[in-house]
C-alpha cells in the first residue's frame, strides 16, 4: 500500500491516457472502489453503481461508442484557439493523448464506469437539478483517481462515451434509470505521475464578491 501523503497524491494525480495491457489484480480494484464508496452523495442515496469491465468483447463494444463521442468533440477542440492558460502546444498534447486513449481503449485492463440511479423525486426539483447531476457520483470518480495515483496505476476521468449514453446502457445492460457518468480506463502508466500544472488561486479566486482578488496572503 501507498505510503504517499494525501497533498503529494493530489499534486501528482494527473491524467495518464497511455496505459500497459499487464492486468490489474481485482483486489487493487476492490480497494479504490472501496475508497470510492467513501465520496459524499446528496441525501447520503449512494445512488452510484460501478461496471467493472474486463471483457475483451465488451471493452470493444466500449471502444466503438466512446470513439463516436471523441470524435464528435475532437473536432470541436481542433476548431477552436486554445485557452490562453494552455497554449496550442499543450492542448495540441492533450488532443494527442485523448486520441491514442481512444485508439487503444480496447488494450486497456479496467474499464471501471460510474453510473447513477435516478432517485424518485417529483419532476419540478428534478428539471432544477439537471445542472447539478453528476454531483453525486463525480465526488467518488474523484475518489477512484486519487486511490489510482496512491497504488500506483494510470487513470483518466472520461465523459464523452456519455453522449451516448443509451448506447453504453445497451453494450452494458443498464436498466432505464442507470445512466453513465464516467469512463475511467485503469492500468499501469508508461508515462509519469505529476506535477499538475494548474492556474493560480489568485486567478480563479475571489473573496466575498466576483472581481474582488483573494491573495490569502
Ligand atoms: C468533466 C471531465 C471530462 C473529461 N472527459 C475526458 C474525455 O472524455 N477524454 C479524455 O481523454 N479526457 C477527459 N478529461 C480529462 C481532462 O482532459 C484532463 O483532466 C485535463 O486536461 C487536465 O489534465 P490533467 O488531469 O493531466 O492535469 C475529462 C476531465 C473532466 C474533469
Amino acid at each position: 500500500m501507498s505510503e504517499l501523503g494525501i497533498f503529494e497524491t493530489i499534486f501528482s494525480t494527473r491524467s495518464l491516457r497511455r496505459l500497459k495491457p499487464d492486468p490489474v489484480p481485482d483486489a487493487m480494484i476492490h480497494k479504490i472502489l472501496d475508497a470510492a464508496i467513501r465520496a459524499p452523495s446528496g441525501g447520503n442515496n449512494q445512488n452510484w453503481r460501478f461496471l467493472v469491465v474486463k471483457s475483451p468483447e465488451v471493452k470493444k463494444q466500449i471502444q466503438d461508442v466512446y470513439l463516436k463521442g471523441w470524435r464528435d468533440v475532437q473536432g470541436m477542440y481542433k476548431s477552436r484557439k486554445a485557452p490562453e492558460h494552455l497554449g496550442e502546444e499543450r492542448l495540441g498534447r492533450i488532443l494527442d493523448a485523448a486520441t491514442y486513449l481512444a485508439e487503444h481503449m480496447n488494450e486497456v485492463p479496467v474499464l471501471l464506469v460510474a453510473c447513477l440511479k435516478a432517485p424518485p423525486m417529483p419532476a419540478d426539483i428534478a428539471a432544477r437539478l439537471g445542472r447539478l447531476s453528476g454531483s453525486s457520483i463525480y465526488p467518488a470518480v474523484q475518489n477512484v483517481l486519487l486511490s489510482c495515483r496512491a497504488l500506483g496505476l494510470g487513470a483518466t476521468l472520461t465523459t464523452v462515451a456519455s453522449l451516448y449514453d443509451e448506447e453504453m446502457q445497451a453494450v452494458l445492460g443498464l436498466p432505464k434509470d442507470v445512466s453513465t457518468y464516467a469512463l475511467i480506463p485503469i492500468g499501469y502508466p508508461r508515462g509519469k505521475f505529476g506535477p499538475v500544472q494548474r492556474m493560480s488561486v489568485e486567478e480563479v479566486t475571489c473573496v466575498d464578491r466576483w472581481g474582488q482578488a483573494f491573495t490569502g496572503k
